[in-house]
């Protein structure tokens, strides 16, 4: 059975103090499970903190976005082997605010998936179309695309080290949330992809999550849809009560 997986995405909020006490209050209100894992990815500033205060957590640390290359001349750029050196094991590529706000195209994200796993990161692979793209009937070519340009070249084994976020734009930090069963809908098309790409088994251990508006009021019933194994959180994980509400309502 694929675990639950449920991710927080930090964006641009949190600075040290901040960070010590979103950490300590999501560690104080977490209780044992097996079946589930949750992530946190705070900003880089804050990813050594971090660490530190979820040593001997179940909590896995991962950063938000990195670099292709190794080293070089890149300002402003961090690498795997640096987001390594800090304790994460999970990175976020292709998310929609990279895509969309700094021009990230699907080749560079295939250059950072290849670079994380080679490295030893388990990238959570973001992909999601826009409002208009729906409207159009276009939402799973546009997925389709977006899985087959940014998986190129990457090996079944290496897929089980991914995560797949099918994160719609259109419900991102906006309140409007897919309902559980348009979510369903482009989870199992996407998992019948990986099946096609790949094969049934690769496909079947495959997490893919879901993100847009998250809250502890909607978690319960995305979550118990039979394709959908976990949730990449933006606003609500900001709060330990309300990421906590959707980690519990597993
Ligand atoms: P949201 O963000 O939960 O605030 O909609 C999700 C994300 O961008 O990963």
């Amino acid at each position: 059975m694929r675990k639950k997986v449920i991710a927080g995405n930090w964006k641009m909020h949190k600075d040290i103090k901040e960070t010590i006490e979103l950490i300590s209050g999501i560690k104080n209100g977490l209780t044992p499970n097996e079946n589930r894992e949750v992530i946190v990815c705070p900003p880089f500033t804050s990813l050594e903190t971090a660490f530190a205060l979820l040593k001997e957590s179940n909590i896995g640390l991962g950063a938000q976005n990195m670099h292709f290359e190794d080293s070089g001349a890149f300002t402003g750029e961090i690498s795997a082997s640096m987001l390594k050196s800090v304790g994460c094991k999970y990175v976020i590529l292709g998310h929609s605010e990279r895509r969309n706000v700094f021009g990230e195209a699907d080749e560079m994200i295939n250059k950072k998936m290849l670079k994380a796993l080679n490295s030893g990161l388990n990238p959570i692979f973001c992909v999601g179309e826009t409002l208009e793209q729906r409207e159009n009937g276009t939402t799973n070519s546009i997925i389709e695309n977006q899985i087959r340009k940014g998986l190129d070249s990457i090996s079944a084994q290496q897929l089980e080290n991914t995560i797949i976020a099918y994160e719609p734009v259109w419900a991102i930090g906006t309140g409007k949330t897919a309902t559980p069963d348009q979510a369903q809908e482009v989870h199992k098309f996407i998992r019948t992809l990986i099946a096609d790409i790949y094969d049934e088994k690769t496909a079947g251990s495959l997490i893919i999550q879901y993100g847009g508006s998250v809250k502890p009021e909607n978690s319960s019933e995305l979550l118990n849809q039979p394709d959908i194994d976990g949730a990449l959180v933006g606003g609500a994980c900001l709060k330990p009560d309300l990421f906590l509400g959707i980690i519990n309502s597993i």
